[in-house]
């Protein structure tokens, strides 16, 4: 396990998640801004390539697990990526279509924000985003990121949203505490 929320854990994805996965990143509906819907052989690459990037960098996606039912429902976690020549840490998101708007998201994002700047010392984060994406710019703009460029991501428009440390909300909180109330890190 990597982190603990009142209501979700995130861990390392296993190849045993790729049937729970599959429901989540194959949906037609929640994968609209994506080029097209994952199929199961697409998410098997996708699980080895975060399997690497847990062995080469000591982060990736994680399984987000629901902690009610210990079922997984979706990934968040964190990604370096080349953007515009820099290296930049990305949080990203997914949650299963039937259990999106319940404020998971948000909730395992603020995990990793914090994860990020107090595990891993980072200066700030950020979410590439197509700006139509409307639910998961909601998630960063409710954890603090705001947009500081729109660039072509892979040919296709995106908003960069950023928070830096300095800004970051967990600041805000005192001594960090009410962060480490809602988010245990292990
Ligand atoms: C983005 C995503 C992870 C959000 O997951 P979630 O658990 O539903 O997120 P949350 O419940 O924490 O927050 C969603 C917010 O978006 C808002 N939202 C969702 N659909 C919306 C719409 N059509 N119009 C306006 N707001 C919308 C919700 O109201 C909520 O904001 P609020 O708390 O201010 O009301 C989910 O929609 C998803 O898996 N999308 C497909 C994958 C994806 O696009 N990932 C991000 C790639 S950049």
């Amino acid at each position: 396990m990597i982190l603990e929320t009142d209501r979700l854990l995130l861990r390392e994805i296993q190849i045993s998640d790729l049937d729970a996965l599959l429901i989540v990143l194959g949906d037609v509906e929640s994968m609209r801004y994506y080029p097209k819907p994952f199929d199961r052989e697409m998410v098997q690459k996708w699980i080895e390539r975060h399997r690497c990037n847990y062995a080469q960098h000591g982060v990736g996606l994680w399984a987000m697990v629901l902690k009610a039912t210990g079922k997984v429902i979706g990934d968040c976690g964190l990604v370096w990526q080349e953007v515009e020549g820099r290296k930049e840490l990305e949080i990203g998101y997914h949650v299963r279509r039937d259990q999106q708007m319940q404020g998971y998201a948000t909730e395992a994002a603020y995990a990793c924000q914090d994860y990020a700047f107090n595990v891993l010392g980072c200066d700030h984060v950020i979410s590439l985003i197509r700006p139509e994406n409307i639910p998961s710019r909601r998630v960063a703009e409710k954890n603090g990121l705001k947009v500081v460029q729109e660039i072509l991501w892979r040919d296709i428009p995106h908003y960069i949203y950023a928070v830096q440390r300095s800004e970051s909300k967990l600041l805000a909180t005192s001594n960090f505490s009410e962060a480490e109330k809602s988010t245990r890190r292990v």
